[in-house]
Formats: C-alpha cells, structure tokens, sequence
C-alpha cells in the first residue's frame, strides 16, 4: 500500500528532481513542508512527497481531496530564474499528462491553464506557490496532485467531476512508475521547456469551447479562441472583442 521508494529510485533518470526526497505518510500539506525546507535553503529539486494530507490545499482556497495510500500528492522545490517561472504552470500538467500515457496509454487532456483532465473530469491539479525578492525567484513551491488508484465514488464531495486513472484505465497501475516517469518528464521539459508550449496548447481541451472565466469576483464569458506566447488565454466576448486572461477557472458553456 505505501510507496516502494527503492522501485521508484530504480525508475528515476534524473540529474536534480527527487534526487533529494522527503517522503512522509501523513502531513498536514506538502506545499508547507516543502515551504519551511525551502526557507531553510534546501537544495532545488528537493521533492515532498505524503500518502495521505489531512488539509491539501487547491487553487482559490479549496481543499484537495487526499486519502492515504491510493494517489500521488507531492510538492517540487525549485529555485528558477524569473524567466523560468512562468512555463511552470505549462510544464507541470504537461509532464503529469505526458507521465500518464507513457504509464497507461491513457491520452489526458489539459483544462486552462493547468488541469489535467480525461473527459472533462479532472485527474489532476496543479498548485504554484513563489516568493519573490524583486526581480529574483527566492523559490516556487510546484505542488502537485494526482487521482491515480483512487475510487472517486467513495468522495460525494467530488464525484461527479473529478476521475481517477484507475476509474480511466479500469484497473490500478504502479504508482512508483508513474511517479518516475512525471519526475523524469518534468525534468526534461523545465530544463528545455521552449518545446513544451506547442505540446500543451495541442492537449488544451478548453480551445474553441464557450466558456465563462472566473478570476476573484469577476466572470468573463466567450469562445477561448487561443492562449499567447505566455500561456494567457484569449477570450473572445460576444461583443467580438478579444480579452486576454492571465490566470482564472474555466467552465465550459452549453
Ligand atoms: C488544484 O487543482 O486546485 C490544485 C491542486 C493541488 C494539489 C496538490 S497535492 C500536493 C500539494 N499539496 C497541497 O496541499 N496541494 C498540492
């Protein structure tokens, strides 16, 4: 039931991600272990990792559903140059769709900007946390959560929007394998991410949807015609003119 760390080393190619592990079975939330190591100069790559979180935390101050033993929750300490950070909301849903094929076959898509979804249910989120000092990234917090042997059902909270890759595949994979290969995937695409941005934009399931976009107490409506170099999201209103969209939640419209 608990992770086969020695498996998971065997899988691991990497040269910084995981190669420090901080590996609990219970936690309050990884993203705030992974924030006091952080604040005492851990090294980049350090990676947290828990079997179960007794106060996960999503986007917009929700919660992430976090059961023991079933699924990956795991947050990434990185110390990128400012250039570097915004690709990371592109890189991490991406290496956590492409770690899934590579595992199941599975093709997941992306929700904007960075859930990982299979039908329109989510299979996993991503949660960006970075201190700044001016101009300099002190470091970002890359948190991650994925649905993997998880019987959704049993959450009412979530069933009806959320999956998991065992609900997809209709059997429960190796989580050692799929945690290699996202660790391994996430690397090569943060070391040289230029190429990541076309693979994303093509799994972008929200474009030429119509969809309302919440962001604080906003809501904007339209056709998601496109995202731009940085990953903004271009809105197409009623009106015919175009709005672009730093960061928000999408639903998709009837
Ligand atoms: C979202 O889609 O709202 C983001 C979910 C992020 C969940 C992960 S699980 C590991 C890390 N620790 C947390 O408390 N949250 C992130």
């Amino acid at each position: 039931m608990w992770l086969d760390l020695a498996a998971l080393e065997q899988r691991l190619n990497t040269r910084l991600l995981g190669r420090r592990l901080i590996y609990l079975t219970s936690t309050g939330s990884t993203q705030d272990v992974a924030r006091g190591e952080a604040e005492r100069d851990a090294a980049p790559g350090t990676a947290v990792i828990a079997e179960e979180q007794t106060a996960g935390r999503g986007r917009f101050g929700r919660s992430w559903v976090s059961p023991a033993g079933q699924n990956l929750y795991l947050t990434l300490l990185l110390r990128p140059p400012l250039e570097r950070l915004r690709p990371l909301s592109i890189v991490a849903p991406l290496a956590v769709a492409l770690a899934i094929e590579d595992e199941t076959g599975l093709r997941p898509q992306i929700k904007w900007p960075n859930d990982v979804v299979m039908v329109g249910r989510k299979l996993s989120g991503v949660l960006i946390e970075s201190e700044l000092a001016g101009r300099k990234v002190r470091y970002s917090l890359v948190g991650i959560g994925v649905n993997v042997n998880f019987d959704i059902e049993e959450s009412s909270e979530i069933a009806g929007i959320a999956t998991s890759v065992k609900r997809e595949l209709g059997r429960a994979v190796p989580r050692e394998a799929l945690l290699a290969s996202l660790l391994n995937r996430f690397e090569a695409l943060y070391d040289d991410p230029a190429p990541a941005f076309a693979q994303w934009r093509a799994r972008l399931e929200t474009l030429g949807r119509r969809i309302t976009v919440r962001f604080r107490d906003q809501a904007y409506e339209g056709v998601a015609e496109d995202v731009d170099a940085n990953g903004n999201l271009i809105l197409r209103r009623p009106d015919g003119t175009a709005l672009t969209i730093e960061a928000g939640e999408v639903t998709l419209r009837a």
